[in-house]
C-alpha cells in the first residue's frame, strides 16, 4: 500500500484533489467512484476549485458512489443523493446520466444491486476508487465480519456505524438500519482505491488496514491484498502506525513520474 502522510486534513484533501485530477485529465472516459461522509468534504471543495479555475472538467466523467441508505428518498437532507448534489455535482459539469448512486428506494431491492453491479461492468469498471474508513473499519457500508469477497447488495448496519452517524440525524433511532453498498469484491476490482482518513478517532481503523493481519474483523484491511491503494492520511489519523519512516523514505525516493504532486506526472 502507498502510504502518504500530512499534517491536516486540508492538506490530505489537497494531495487528494491531485490524484483525482489526473484521472480527469489524463482519461478520455475516466470513471470515478465516490464516498460520502465528512472526510471528502474538503477534496469535494477543491475539486469544484479546479474546475472553476478550468483546470479540470467532468464533462466526460462518469461516477459510481459506494453506498446510499435504504428507505430514503433522494430528496431526504441525509440521503447521499442530496448530500453528493449539495457537495459536488450542483457545482461541476458532470453530465446527469453519466451519475450513478444505489436507489435506496427500489421497488426491488436485489434487483437494483445486481443491475448496479452490471452498470459498472459495463462501463468498463472504475479507474479510482474514493474511499473513507469507518471509526470500526469499514469501507463502504461494509460492516466487520461480512464477506472479504462481497458484491453490491443489502447491508444491516452496526449498532456502532448507527452511533457514528446519529450525529446527522435528529437521534440513533432515525438512522436507517438498511443500506445498499457496493460489496468489499467490488471495491478491490476498482484498478486505483484511494482512502482518505482524518482525525483522532480513525487512528484504530487505520493501523489495522495497514499494519495489521488481514482480517473480516476491520474490513479495510483486505486492501492489502488490492494491487495499487493509496492511503491518504492526517497526522492524527496515522498516529498508531509505527512504520511512518518508512512510508517518508518511499515517497521521497518516488522516481518524478510517480509524484502526485505535478498534475502532469504520476501515472
Ligand atoms: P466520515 O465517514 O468521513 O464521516 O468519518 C467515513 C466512513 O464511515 O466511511
Amino acid at each position: 500500500m502507498e502510504i502518504i502522510i500530512r499534517k491536516t486534513i486540508k492538506d490530505c484533501a489537497d494531495i487528494a484533489a491531485k490524484i483525482v485530477a489526473k484521472y480527469i485529465r489524463e482519461k478520455n472516459n475516466p470513471v470515478i467512484g465516490l464516498a460520502t461522509g465528512t472526510t471528502p468534504l474538503k477534496l469535494y471543495k477543491q475539486l469544484i476549485a479546479m474546475y472553476n479555475a478550468g483546470i479540470i472538467s467532468f464533462k466526460n466523467s462518469t461516477t459510481f458512489n459506494l453506498d446510499e441508505y435504504v428507505g430514503l428518498a433522494p430528496s431526504h437532507s441525509q440521503s447521499y443523493h442530496r448530500y453528493m448534489n449539495e457537495n459536488l455535482f450542483n457545482f461541476i459539469d458532470i453530465p446527469k446520466d453519466r451519475i450513478f448512486i444505489p436507489d435506496g428506494m427500489a421497488e426491488d431491492l436485489r434487483q437494483t444491486c445486481i443491475d448496479y453491479e452490471a452498470k459498472i461492468k459495463a462501463c468498463k469498471g472504475i479507474d479510482l476508487q474514493i474511499l473513507g474508513i469507518g471509526s470500526n473499519g469499514h469501507i463502504g457500508f461494509n460492516e466487520p465480519m461480512g464477506s472479504l469477497s462481497s458484491r453490491t447488495w443489502i447491508k444491516i448496519l452496526t449498532q456502532n456505524t448507527i452511533q457514528d452517524n446519529s450525529r446527522f440525524f435528529d437521534n440513533a433511532e432515525k438512522v436507517p438500519r438498511h443500506v445498499i453498498t457496493m460489496g468489499i469484491g467490488t471495491i478491490m476490482e476498482a484498478r486505483h482505491c484511494m482512502v482518505l482518513a482524518c482525525g483522532w478517532k480513525k487512528a484504530k481503523a487505520v493501523k489495522a488496514m495497514i499494519e495489521e493481519a488481514v482480517t473480516a474483523k476491520w474490513p479495510a484491511s483486505a486492501l492489502q491484498f488490492h494491487q495499487r491503494t493509496t492511503a491518504v492520511i492526517d497526522e492524527a489519523a496515522a498516529s498508531l502506525l509505527s512504520h511512518k519512516e518508512q512510508y517518508a523514505w518511499v515517497e521521497k525516493n518516488q522516481l518524478d513520474w510517480q509524484s502526485y504532486e505535478t498534475p502532469s506526472k504520476g501515472k
